[in-house]
């Protein structure tokens, strides 16, 4: 349980998808296994469930337009999202299934707080799709990783790993649903490091 005089951890989350990372994190943030505080979820797509997810939670949730582009949030919305983030006291970001490339004004905004979660274990397989990547290259093990945000694709520096056996049988989705399994632990297990400053212990097993 949390100390109560301990900081806690002031968390953003920016998601794309069904949220099943952001509930690993709400919930543990709820039942006191980590100090972390989630201020606000924003969403590139008004129908995410993640946003419905955060709803049902009573935390704060906002679709903000992304812009144009597919790949990226543009340069203008991009300080949308930032100001909103600011606004909420957000000092760290969790994305957690975010479809798009975040660049230098955003990470500067947030320098070294900006973390992301990837199917697989990185350097492997960055990019969509990792546990068919991992299925269609034939590894016999994969993973999860958490790792900081830079400019690149899935390149920044690396938090954290869990390994996940792939099974003679596996098809795409059931090994994703068993990395999945392994994302809801780890994404907590990390953030509650950062909150209490000890980075850097989660190594691969
Ligand atoms: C996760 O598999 C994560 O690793 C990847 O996107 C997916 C998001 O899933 N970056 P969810 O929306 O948290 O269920």
């Amino acid at each position: 349980m949390c100390n109560v005089n301990q900081k806690r951890l002031k968390l953003g989350v920016l998601g794309s998808g069904k949220g099943s990372n952001f509930v690993a994190i709400a919930e543990a943030a709820r039942s006191g296994e980590i100090p972390v505080d989630i201020v606000l979820v924003m969403s590139d797509s008004p129908d995410a469930g993640i946003l419905d997810r955060a709803k049902s939670y009573g935390i704060a949730s906002r679709y903000l337009f992304p812009g144009n582009s597919k790949t990226r949030l543009e340069a203008k919305e991009e300080q949308n999202y930032i100001t909103a983030l600011k606004e909420a006291g957000a000092e760290w970001i969790a994305l957690a299934g975010f479809m798009r490339i975040l660049k230098k004004d955003f990470l500067d905004a947030f320098p070294e707080k900006v973390i992301n979660i990837h199917p697989s274990l990185l350097p492997m397989f960055p990019g969509l799709c990792a546990w068919k990547q991992a299925i269609n290259y034939g590894v016999k093990v994969t993973g999860v990783t958490v790792h900081y945000v830079d400019s690149g694709i899935d390149s920044g520096p690396i938090i954290a790993q869990r390994a996940v056996p792939v099974k003679k049988d596996d098809t795409p989705e059931t090994l994703h649903q068993r990395i999945q399994i392994e994302e809801h632990k780890l994404y907590p297990a990390v953030l509650k490091e950062l909150a209490l400053g000890e980075k850097g212990k989660y190594t691969l097993t």
